[in-house]
């Protein structure tokens, strides 16, 4: 069945079972591959894109029930030109190597981006809380929690 998807601002044609998880469609149609598979489950975060700006598990949701929606994946987000959030978010990460094997990272940021796009001044719960789907197997958790405050900041101060 051929769908139109809003990706990353373009508008792309595909044909797929109706109930192939969106991150297949993604990683294997459209070739967008930082989008991770972890768990196929909800469980684990890896797989995370935001439709219509929100953080949504793409393992998990069915390429049939995205419609209009928009989807943005972290190939743009941090792509050029990237949002405020995204910038800063990079920059943080950089800063204080948060980043380990990698594997879990580009679903932390888009949680993060999400995060602060809704909380520009986020307390350590609100971290804790937002970033809870998101699981670390190198457990960097301390080091995003950090990220997330620094590149908060920048943001705050306009230095983003
Ligand atoms: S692969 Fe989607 S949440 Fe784990
Ligand atoms: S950095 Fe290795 S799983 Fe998170």
């Amino acid at each position: 069945m051929q769908f139109e998807l809003t990706v990353n601002g373009e508008r792309r044609r595909v044909d797929e079972d109706p109930q192939t998880p969106l991150l297949w469609v993604l990683r294997d149609s459209l070739h967008l591959t930082g989008s991770k598979y972890g768990c196929g489950k909800a469980q684990c975060g890896a797989c995370t894109v935001h439709l219509e700006g929100r953080p949504v598990r793409s393992c998990s949701v069915p390429v049939a029930s995205v419609g209009s929606r928009r989807i943005e994946t972290i190939e743009a987000a941090t792509g050029s030109p990237a949002g405020p959030e995204a910038r800063a978010l990079t920059r943080a990460w950089v800063d204080g190597n948060v980043p380990q094997c990698g594997f879990c990272q580009s679903g932390q940021i888009m949680s993060a981006i999400a995060l602060l796009r809704e909380r520009p001044n986020p307390s350590d719960q609100d971290i804790d809380r937002a970033m809870s789907g998101n699981i670390c197997r190198c457990a960097t958790y301390s080091r995003i929690r950090a990220g997330i405050h620094t590149a908060a900041a920048s943001l705050r101060s306009g230095a983003a």
